[in-house]
């Protein structure tokens, strides 16, 4: 048959490997794409002079940053035989990872996560995207790097709000995904907040493997990698209005969605009260203001179909459930929800 489903070569675990970044071996025509506080921080000499050096923030995903990016690859007559080593958190590899996907349909990446949530998160699965018209992801695409190399030590330089904000994603996935590491996380707060690296390297492991599975067997979103976005519809909304880091917001928009969860999903108050309790056992700052919920954003979000909103919900730990609601059921579930007294 002509049109046989293409199969999208799922990202193998063995594709991704823990070891320092000092050891990974960069060549003189490979192009380096680095954060500028890592670059500052670390002093890095690099074997190439292809290099570039950009500041990352939410700001970093725009058009006229892609078009920089493009421009400096034509510059440097970028070919599909180089390698582009993108050295950053998650803005930096969603801005790179689309450039990457377009510029000759597509060149070599390898992704160097310096914060928790792109080691977690934003560097495993392939997904990347730049915001438009003030709404998050609106225009990207799904496109696996070569390598993924994660390197824990970069943790030790960033900033406490980063290091909570991929800590939040990495207690989404075990809400969604597993019993055993919400457990671990539970038993191992306080080695947590003192970076115990040998914890951290065990919860960030568990982590991706989980985030690894799903991904082999859902690339495109279309049923369980819907669950990674438990708490994200709302988040987005409290990311660009609050200027908060994303997994901060996420941990605001699993409030809400623990709150949604029990009234329609039938979650057990004290599943709800667990999670609530790990959160503030971390001292996340969970308040949610309605008047910060944007409408527009929603509705471009990308579950939303054209009159149905998917929401991710959850049963219990580990038991996601998608509902679908009209604008008006979905409108109506947040005016209710905004009466009621919500966690702080
Ligand atoms: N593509 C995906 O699958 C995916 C998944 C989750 C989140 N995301 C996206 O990731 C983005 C957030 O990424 P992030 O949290 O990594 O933020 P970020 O890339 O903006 O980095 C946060 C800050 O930390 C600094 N920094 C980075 N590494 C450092 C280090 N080792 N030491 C000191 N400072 C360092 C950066 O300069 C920046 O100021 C959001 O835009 C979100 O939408 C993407």
């Amino acid at each position: 048959m002509l049109f046989n489903k293409i199969e999208i070569s799922p990202l193998l675990l063995s594709e991704i490997h823990f070891m320092g970044f000092s050891e990974f071996h960069i060549n003189d025509n490979d192009f380096v794409i680095i954060d500028k506080n890592v670059f500052n921080k670390y002093k890095y000499t690099f074997p190439t002079n292809k290099v570039l050096i950009l500041e990352s923030n939410e700001e970093l995903k725009s058009f006229n940053n892609l078009k920089n990016v493009y421009s400096f690859f034509s510059k440097n007559n970028l070919h599909k035989d180089n390698n582009v080593v993108c050295v950053g958190g998650g803005t930096l590899s969603d801005l790179i990872g689309f450039a990457c996907n377009s510029y000759l349909r597509g060149v070599n990446l390898i992704l160097v996560p310096t914060t928790l949530l792109s080691m977690a998160d934003a560097s495993i699965g392939g997904k990347n995207a730049i915001n438009f018209q003030h709404i998050k992801n609106l225009i990207g695409s799904y496109y696996l790097p070569k390598k993924v190399i994660i390197d824990i030590n970069f943790l030790k330089t960033l900033q406490e709000e980063h290091f909570f904000s991929g800590l939040a994603e990495i207690i989404k996935i075990a809400i969604v995904k597993s019993k055993s590491l919400f457990l671990i996380i539970q038993q191992n707060i306080e080695q947590i907040k003192l970076l115990n690296f040998g914890v951290l390297a065990e919860i960030l492991e568990i982590a991706i493997s989980l985030k690894c599975e799903i991904i082999n067997i859902d690339f495109k979103d279309e049923n369980q990698r819907l669950f990674l976005n438990f708490g994200h519809t709302f988040a987005h909304s409290f990311e660009l209005k609050e200027n908060i880091p994303h997994g901060l917001a996420v941990a605001k928009g699993i409030n809400l969605a623990l709150e949604i969860s029990e009234k329609f999903a039938g979650l057990p108050t004290n599943t709800k009260n667990d999670i609530i309790d790990l959160f503030n056992a971390f001292n996340y700052n969970l308040k949610i203001n309605y008047r910060n919920i944007n409408k527009l954003a929603l509705t471009k979000d990308k579950k939303h179909l054209s009159n149905t909103n998917k929401l991710v919900l959850l049963e219990n730990l580990e038991i996601p459930k998608i509902m679908n609601l009209n604008n008006d059921e979905f409108n109506q579930i947040i005016k209710d929800l905004s009466k009621f007294k919500v966690y702080q």
